[in-house]
């Protein structure tokens, strides 16, 4: 059947993969190489030197473009460096608009690495469109949206941001570590640029760091090929294969994911001890219709304010999990939990993280695909 006609489920295991040309091995195997006998100069397989490609990353980098509906991929060491390839398109002068609750290393790198080079951020709420126009000026060339937004479960309209971006001629970049593929495909809804933090759901198994570029247009995909190779943050051969294993399951684990996420907001909505829960499957959620027409479910993460609203109470309840594991990351099979004010978003000055609800009280779930029972039964010892 031609690809093009599979549907997402059979993309994650088919998408892009054919049997390996040697010996026809239906995973393709980890080629550790980092070199490739020559006849001639010039006389390859196409391969001439990993740091330029790599069968297994190929193999990787076919696979993500094929899950997210787009035509290129691209492989990276980790999330930070697809999104360093992705900055490094811009000139000095060049501004991006960006959401304001986003993950910490990306405020990061935008702060501390490009801002360096005379690249201007501006952070805003991105809800409505009107006042992300009104960031857009002719230096701008690019839009950063993450949708959920992390830790805050926001959602922000892609097909909305997407127009805005064509009217003025600029990219758009989508973080869709929260959501994925399963949930939600940007390139559908008119970005430009996926991104991912394949170390979280599309690897799936906490066992690897691995970032993900995915585009349509050729010479885009051919700007940020040049910049994968000049700059060299590649992902290895083994972590590529790793990776391309776990998205042959994210279809069913996301479901799960998706299933014990509700299950879980659900009782957290109710306890007497919790005063705010926030997951966009809820009919309250500001967000809950946006939510509901451009993703597929509402996701496996799950933020929350204990009722006292002090940060030693959400310590008190991180250090009383069983089930739970106190970590940074998110998206593996297993359940963890975190304190983002002192961990993923620790690079965020505190009025700045306060400004977009990252209180000192708050509490991340990224909930796994346990039996719902036992996280539930967690939740309720730690909460007491
Ligand atoms: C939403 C999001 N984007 C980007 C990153 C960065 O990815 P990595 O840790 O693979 O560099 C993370 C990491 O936590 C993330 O949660």
């Amino acid at each position: 059947m031609p690809e093009k006609k599979l549907k997402f489920n059979s993309k994650t295991i088919h998408g892009g993969q054919s049997p390996d040309k040697a010996y026809g091995a239906v995973m393709p195997p980890i080629y550790q190489t980092s070199t490739y006998a020559q006849t001639t100069p010039g006389g390859h397989q196409g391969y001439e030197y990993s740091r330029s490609a790599n069968p297994t990353r190929t193999a990787l980098e076919n696979s993500l473009a094929s899950i997210e509906n787009g035509a290129y991929g691209l492989a990276f060491g980790s999330g930070l460096a697809a999104i360093d390839a992705v900055m490094k398109l811009l000139n000095p002068g060049d501004e991006v608009v960006s959401t304001n609750d986003l993950y910490g290393g990306s405020y990061r790198i935008f702060k501390q690495i490009f801002e360096k080079y005379g690249i201007t951020f501006h952070f805003i709420g991105m809800q409505d469109a009107d006042v992300i126009e009104s960031y857009i000026n002719e230096n701008t060339r690019l839009l950063w949206v993450e949708t959920p937004t992390n830790p805050m479960m926001k959602v922000i309209d892609i097909k909305a941001v997407a127009d805005l971006a064509k009217k003025h001629d600029i990219l758009l970049a989508v973080d869709n570590t929260f959501a994925t593929p399963y949930l939600q495909t940007p390139l559908d809804m008119g970005a430009d640029i996926v991104m991912h933090s394949a170390t979280k759901y599309l690897g799936g198994h906490s066992d690897v760091v691995v970032g993900a570029l995915v585009v349509k247009d050729k010479a885009l995909a051919d700007k940020l090929y040049f910049i994968q190779n000049a700059s060299g943050a590649v992902c290895g051969p083994m972590d590529s294969f790793l990776t391309l294993r776990g998205i042959k399951t994210l279809h069913v684990r996301m479901q799960r994911h998706c299933e014990n996420g509700r299950a879980v907001a659900e009782y957290l909505e109710k306890h007497p001890k919790i005063d705010k829960v926030f997951w966009p499957g809820f009919e309250s959620h500001p967000n809950h219709e946006i939510a509901k027409a451009q993703m597929k479910d509402f996701g496996g993460m799950v933020s929350f304010i204990p009722k006292s609203r002090t940060e030693k109470d959400a310590v008190k309840i991180i250090e009383k999990f069983k089930v739970f594991t106190l970590a940074e990351s998110l998206g593996g099979v297993e359940s963890l939990a975190g304190h983002p004010a002192s961990m993923t978003h620790a690079s965020i000055p505190k009025e700045e993280r306060e400004k977009s609800g990252v209180v000192d009280s708050l509490i991340r779930l990224s909930v796994g695909i346990e039996d719902v029972e036992d996280l539930i039964g967690d939740l309720e010892q730690a909460i007491g």
